[in-house]
């Protein structure tokens, strides 16, 4: 069967498709952050609840909820602008995938009362309450990243499609794209990283040496890991998709660059401790690997489909409104946060 055979057919967009590729590139770095520090911070959380618990556990699993719900809502953003534009696949892998998509729902829901309940009865659970529960959380988490790959991934491969007709009750996975793996644990080695420079930034807030250490050992750690699982990913990638980071295309080699050398920029700052540069070059980073991410989808989906394709019918009216939208819900947000931490129950 040729694949292009089952992509539905071209739609039409409302505004020139590089508005939606930009916000959907910044909204999602944003979603990541915010995505890694709830993952990592959870770990985190849940190996020093297993190692009999500390200070850094007790007052992180605080945090989680809040986090949580701003995971969520950031990435709302990013989900309507990859159905905007990618529309005709990102439906498809959705419905070839649509149990373990649905089900997602439940995980998140799960996961989410679960950190709830882990904070406010943290003194009334008993020790293997906490554990199974903090477990039973982690594990949710760990199923809705694992899913948003398939799905990202899915989307990308029209010739994994035709498995529908041998499976047609919305039980596809992605699992037989060697991608697929070093992928997801590239995002999830980020998110300890990321959450270990979280615990650092709150030590750095409280001037707690504590919190700055423990931060810090699983920034480093798992930034050292990272490097080789993120190599591990670009040799997992179609030949000819590798090679675009590799010196075939200009501005994909120099970001590869940019990342390895940022790489060991990150170690050095979390050797040295330095959590303000440390924060500023994991934001500097995360936009580069976002953007590498998005060449990479397009490289993916050239054969079959470029955004510049799509027909744009130049109503602006509703970019206008997202962006009214969007910049009254950041100040909500914001003042949101700010009545939260001047309540000290943050
Ligand atoms: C605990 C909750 C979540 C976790 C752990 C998580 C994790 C992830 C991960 C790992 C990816 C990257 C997948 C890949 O490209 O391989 C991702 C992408 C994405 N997530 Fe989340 N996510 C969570 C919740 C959500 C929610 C609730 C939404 C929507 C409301 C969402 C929207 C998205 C979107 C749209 C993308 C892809 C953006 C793009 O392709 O440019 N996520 N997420």
């Amino acid at each position: 069967m040729i694949p292009s055979s089952l992509i539905p057919a071209i739609h039409n967009i409302a505004v020139a498709p590089i508005w939606l590729e930009t916000f959907l590139i910044i909204t999602f770095a944003i979603h990541l952050v915010l995505m890694n520090i709830a993952v990592g911070g959870t770990v985190i959380v849940a190996w020093h609840s297993f190692s009999g618990g500390s200070k850094v556990s007790r007052e992180l699993s605080g945090k989680l909820p809040t986090i949580l719900a701003l995971v969520i809502n950031a990435g709302v953003p990013p989900l309507l602008f990859v159905k905007a534009i990618y529309a005709q696949f990102n439906y498809t892998s959705s419905v070839l995938m649509a149990v373990y998509w649905l089900a997602a729902i439940v995980a998140l829901l799960v996961g989410y009362y679960g950190l709830y309940w882990h904070y406010y009865r943290y003194e009334s659970l008993k020790d293997v309450g906490r554990k199974g529960l903090i477990l039973t959380v982690l594990c949710t988490l760990l199923y809705v990243g694992f899913m948003l790959s398939n799905n990202m991934t899915l989307m990308l491969r029209p010739d994994h499609w035709a498995e529908y007709f041998d499976n047609p009750h919305g039980f596809i996975l992605n699992l037989n794209d060697a991608a697929l793996l070093p992928r997801y644990l590239h995002f999830m080695v980020a998110s300890l990283a990321v959450g270990g420079l979280f615990v650092a930034v709150l030590g750095k807030m409280k001037s707690d040496q504590d919190y700055i250490e423990t931060g810090f050992k699983w920034f480093v750690r798992a930034t050292v890991l990272n490097t080789a699982v993120g190599l591990a990913f670009m040799m997992s990638l179609p030949r000819d998709l590798m090679l675009m980071f590799m010196g075939k295309d200009m501005l994909a080699t120099s970001l590869f660059g940019v990342g390895i050398v940022g790489a060991a920029a990150l170690i050095y700052a979390g050797m040295k401790r330095k959590v303000v540069t440390a924060s500023i070059i994991t934001v500097v980073m995360v936009y580069v690997m976002v953007i590498m991410r998005h060449m990479l989808r397009q490289a993916y989906l050239e054969p079959y489909f470029k955004p510049e394709d799509l027909i744009v019918t130049n109503q602006y009216s509703s970019l206008y409104l997202f962006l009214i939208s969007l910049v009254i819900g950041i100040i909500a947000i914001t003042y949101m946060l700010k009545l939260m931490c001047k309540s000290g129950r943050s």
